[in-house]
């Protein structure tokens, strides 16, 4: 890559505003919500139209400038880092809500568009955009996209890509391409616009989106439990969902809770601690199917299989419930934090979390490790905090040391690396853990014919 970006001659293109070489816009824009990297970008863009991108890749690609897209940088792959001098492209100017279809309904939207502001629009319109995260308040549309981030409903609602009708790209050629055009039924040829989902940046930058809405859910009850052992997590699981309408089931674990108490004040919903917790929230049928629930509940409670249970009295009282669990991001971000976010069929989440368990516990006890999860959907979220008398490199090299492992047992459980938060920089060196070689060499080559000149997000993934 050149060592010396012309800038200049991005003038025709961009105006002086949208292009920034201030100390603190680096910092800003060169990262995402990874702790582990120091970003070193060379400058950010921001701009505002497709036709702006898409002069900005014929640009890189005329001077061998490696652009790194980003989004609202909520990523905890490191896939929005821009370590080597690249030039970061930031899609947070193309904000804009660009049409709605209440026959579908769908709405088309820039990248840019924050989660929470599409899940609004959705809102002021009678409709529901079930997509949602944490980082809802910051995340944007075309990061998600890129993602094919989950989050905490899709148990009942699926991946980001599952609401994807439409998609507008700037390939690495500096070809725009505007895939699927929010057709709900379309059998011509390869659907590309699944390679651009989920591709982190390294075959095109997303643009514009169509995006499917569907009715708003009934009532919603939110329920936390209190077990004491991983092995009843999936029990409780199977059973609850035989009588529920479940928008979620997600747990956590006493590690986990003690860092929401301890490092957001947050108050235990029981009276002591329970060594593990599960939320679960459900769409209200009626106060017969109510009954049945509670009838669960009891019989559960009385078989020793559930030690505590609250159900939430009212709105606030969700929120604050959902806190729990959505706000342990902050609650562990205290020290740096080294993420595994791995996935094994439905099934298998019993055996795997006991072997997890028993490995974690044996090879790294002097280890704090943090659980939690969308368990309902096979994946976990572990940990590993690093602990104030080790440094930064002693601790990295011993969470790689937990990395073989682990990934050696998702590999034997035939699970994924990375469920959800991507493969980036972090999970780079394990993809063949998930990935057949064949895969992988067919990625590449899908790679080089969307970015021949390795000009997007160059270094990521593989
Ligand atoms: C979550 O489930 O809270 C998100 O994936 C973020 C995280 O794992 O920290
Ligand atoms: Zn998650």
């Amino acid at each position: 890559m050149a060592k010396k970006i012309p800038l200049q001659k991005l003038s025709r293109i961009l105006k002086p505003a949208q292009i920034s070489q201030d100390p603190q816009d680096l910092d800003i824009y060169g990262r995402d919500w990874t702790d582990l990297y120091q970003p070193h970008p060379s400058a950010i863009l921001f701009p505002e139209t497709t036709k702006q991108v898409q002069g900005i890749v014929q640009w890189a690609l005329k001077n061998k400038v490696a652009l790194v897209p980003s989004g609202g940088r909520t990523g905890l792959s490191a896939g929005a880092f821009a370590l080597h001098g690249e030039v970061v492209v930031s899609l947070a100017k193309m904000n804009k809500v660009l049409h709605f279809d209440a026959t579908e309904p769908s709405v088309q939207v820039q990248a840019g568009v924050i989660t929470e502001n599409l899940q609004n629009f959705a809102a002021s319109k009678g409709f529901y955009y079930p997509v949602d995260f944490a980082s809802r308040g910051s995340s944007q549309i075309g990061g998600n996209i890129a993602t094919n981030a989950g989050g905490i409903k899709v148990l009942r609602y699926g991946m980001t890509r599952q609401w994807v009708t439409g998609l507008q790209v700037v390939t690495g050629n500096g070809d725009i391409l505007d895939l699927n055009k929010g057709l709900i039924k379309n059998a011509s040829g390869y659907d590309l616009r699944h390679l651009f989902i989920g591709s982190e940046g390294t075959l095109g930058i997303i643009t514009e989106a169509t995006i499917a809405l569907c009715p708003p859910p009934r009532d919603l009850q939110v329920v936390v439990l209190g077990l004491s052992s991983l092995e009843m997590i999936m029990t409780v699981f199977e059973k609850i969902r035989d009588v529920a309408q479940l928008t979620a089931y997600e747990m956590w674990t006493d590690a986990a809770q003690r860092c929401s108490r301890e490092q957001l004040g947050y108050a235990d919903p029981f009276k002591q601690s329970m060594p593990f917790y599960v939320l679960f929230e459900y769409e209200k049928q009626g106060p017969e199917n109510d009954e049945k629930i509670l009838d669960l509940i009891e019989r559960l409670s009385s078989q020793g299989v559930i030690q505590d249970a609250v159900l939430s009295q009212n709105s606030q009282q969700d929120r604050a419930f959902w806190k729990l669990r959505e706000d342990l991001t902050e609650a562990t971000s205290h020290r740096p934090c080294y993420k595994n976010d791995v996935s094994v069929r439905v099934s298998q989440v019993p055996q795997f979390l006991v072997t997890i368990d028993q490995m974690i516990k044996k090879d790294y006890p002097d280890f704090s490790v943090v659980w939690f999860g969308h368990i309902g959907d096979g994946n976990l979220h572990i940990n590993i905090l690093q602990p104030e008398s080790m440094d930064v490199k002693t601790f990295l090299k011993r969470c790689h040391g937990v990395d073989k492992a682990l990934f050696k047992a998702i590999e034997d459980f035939g699970g994924s690396i990375s469920a959800e938060h991507g493969v980036g920089l972090v999970k780079k060196p394990y993809l063949k853990h998930s990935r057949s070689k064949a895969e992988i060499s067919a990625m590449k080559a899908l790679k080089a014919i969307f970015d021949p000149g390795g000009i997007l997000n160059p270094g990521k993934i593989f």
